[in-house]
């Protein structure tokens, strides 16, 4: 039998010295012990079974080696609502809830069909559907696995979309009238991911082969330019807007980039000229 609450102390004070969220400490027991933990922290106070301990300190022992907290927890938040995370999907990032702002502002609740490509654990089709009850969203993405984890957070959300594995739009005949794309877009080779997320991120989520970074937009804009539809709202890298703009010159579209609350070139909207 080991006390938690020297466990507790011992983590929080190594998590303050690695500079990482101590908060999440408290997380990964919550997680464990399947408890709400208080500010007096008496659950703390008592002994646990030797087992539990175990996994306690091996969960712990991984946050401390930089596995994101999410993984261990698999809990992720994104527009208010809580998302199950595991190694198959990315974490849900802050930034992508300012895309998912930008199509609500443009379509508040209307009876349209809606495309978040390349969906992952379904965090955009999922809050747009959460938000307008009349949009009928698709989720498509390449990844079964991911596929699965969109599924249960519709299940978990009570949320009710499609969900689609497929490459991209290729051989997807069905009419939509906007797509939103949070797309993989960093080259494979970019020294500026953290050991963290290239170790613990699907590389399916993240990586392309190009060095700009755009070749799976590159295939999106190709397949949009056959098709009609009202708007494409895309999650770009901060230094894409150049490369970006250089390929949209070969299209008829009309298109508009758009910054994040950081001043950072993150979105680009293309609609199609009549
Ligand atoms: C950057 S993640 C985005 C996930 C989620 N939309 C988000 O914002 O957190 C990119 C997703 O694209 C999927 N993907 C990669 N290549 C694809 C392809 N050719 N067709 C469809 N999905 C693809 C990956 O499986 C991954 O889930």
């Amino acid at each position: 039998m080991s006390n938690l609450l020297n466990l507790y102390n011992k983590y929080t004070q190594i998590a303050k010295r690695s500079s990482l969220n101590t908060r999440s400490i408290l997380d990964i027991f919550e997680y464990v012990l399947d408890i709400k933990i208080g500010i007096l922290k008496d659950e703390l106070k008592r002994d646990i079974n030797f087992f539990k301990y175990l996994k306690l300190k091996y969960l712990l022992d991984r946050f401390i080696n930089e596995k994101p907290v999410e993984y261990i927890t698999h809990k992720a938040y994104f527009y208010g609502l809580e998302l199950y995370v595991n190694k198959n999907v990315l974490i849900p990032e802050d930034e992508t809830e300012e895309l998912v702002n930008w199509v609500l502002s443009d379509f508040p609740n209307q009876k349209i069909n809606v495309i978040d490509l390349c969906s992952g654990s379904g965090c955009i089709g999922l809050s747009l559907k959460k938000k307008c009850d009349k949009f009928n969203v698709t989720c498509i993405d390449i990844s079964k696995k991911a596929n699965r984890v969109a599924k249960y957070n519709a299940n978990l959300n009570n949320l009710d979309i499609n969900i689609i594995q497929n490459d991209l739009l290729e051989n997807y005949d069905k009419d939509f009238d906007i797509l939103v794309s949070n797309p993989p877009y960093i080259y494979y080779k970019d020294n500026d991911v953290s050991k963290s997320v290239r170790k613990y991120e699907p590389s399916i989520a993240l990586f392309v082969k190009d060095k700009e970074g755009i070749s799976i937009y590159k295939r999106i804009f190709d397949e949009l330019d056959k098709k009609h539809f009202k708007a494409a709202y895309f999650e770009i890298g901060y230094n894409q807007k150049e490369p970006l703009t250089n390929l949209l010159a070969n299209y008829k579209f009309k298109f508009e980039f758009r910054k994040d609350i950081n001043n950072k070139d993150r979105m680009l909207k293309i609609e199609k000229l009549l």
